[in-house]
């Protein structure tokens, strides 16, 4: 696929990405004022897509935008986008802004919402990192105090990605006044003497599509959790501590700030859950 030929969706048409255009007066461009989503399709099978479009839909009320669609439409398009890929497992990422209008901070009155979503190849961590863990580096929360909206002002969440990139790490892990929260872009969870501890979802943390999924395919196989604030102390001191998300699925967390964390290795608690994550995909995308 030649570069500028990949097929995207913009305001009712599919047409290549080189040809996609929209305003500069785009509220998205102009004041980050739109929410997006990604959703991971393996074998062209969108996962948990019913999850995605019910935090779209609470993103959007929480941005006061009405809902561009109906469930069906979007469920329509994201089959027909993926469809249109030359490749099996794709990460579809489609954005909601708030429409092209004089710029003003205030809601523009009669702006159509601007619609916009892609599907690239869903790159899964390595073998490498899921056998030997990731790096990560740790940081004071500075976001807002509404990280339960997927909105696309992500700079806070792009500063913390590159302070992590600087140091030679997958993700910066978040502390708000002591309390673990969530990473740049991923949630995390923690182990304590074999029970896994899960940050509640409130207001400072995005209600992970993959948090629910692997707290629910913990609870299947049996594994103990608890759902409660978790201490910077503790977390640190945690038996592991792993990184989720669409992209990252579980990831174990092997290095803080440098120093080898929970013996280097990923845990037995992590070796569970992967396995279980991995049994609840589609057969034919499974990792060993
Ligand atoms: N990020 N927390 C933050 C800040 C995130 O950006 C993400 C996902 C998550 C995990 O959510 P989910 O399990 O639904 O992917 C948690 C996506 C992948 C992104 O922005 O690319």
């Amino acid at each position: 696929m030649s570069e500028g030929s990949q097929i995207v969706y913009l305001n009712g048409s599919f047409l290549p990405i080189g040809e996609a255009r929209v305003s500069v007066l785009d509220r998205g461009f102009i004041y980050g004022d739109g929410v997006y989503e990604v959703i991971p399709s393996y074998r062209r099978a969108p996962f948990r897509m019913p999850h995605h479009l019910r935090r779209l839909q609470a993103s959007l009320d929480g941005i006061r935008l009405a809902n561009p669609m109906n469930d069906e439409a979007w469920d329509a398009l994201v089959r027909d986008l993926i469809a249109r890929q030359p490749f099996e497992d794709q990460s579809v990422y489609l954005q909601v802004t708030r429409g092209v209008a004089k710029r003003d901070h205030a809601f523009p009155k009669g702006a159509a919402a601007t619609v916009f979503m892609m599907s690239n190849p869903l790159t899964l961590p390595s073998r490498d990192q899921v056998e030997h863990g990731v790096a990560v580096v740790t940081a004071d929360d500075n976001r807002w105090l509404r990280c339960d909206l997927k909105t696309t002002s992500l700079v806070g969440n792009v500063l913390m990605r590159q302070f992590a990139a600087d140091h030679g790490a997958v993700e910066t892990v978040m502390f708000r006044d002591g309390w673990l929260t969530e990473a740049s872009a991923s949630n995390v969870l923690v182990v304590r003497g074999g029970t896994i501890v899960a940050p509640p979802k409130d207001h400072q943390i995005l209600p992970g599509i993959t948090y629910d999924a692997t707290l629910e395919f913990a609870r299947e196989a049996g594994m103990a959790m608890e759902i409660r604030p978790v201490r910077r102390e503790e977390a640190l001191a945690a038996d592991e501590m792993w990184l989720s998300s669409s992209t990252k699925e579980v990831l174990a967390v092997t290095s803080v700030d440098g120093s080898s964390f929970a013996g280097g290795e990923p845990g037995p608690m992590f070796r569970r859950m992967y396995a279980a994550f991995q049994s609840h995909k589609p057969a034919a995308s499974r990792r060993a």
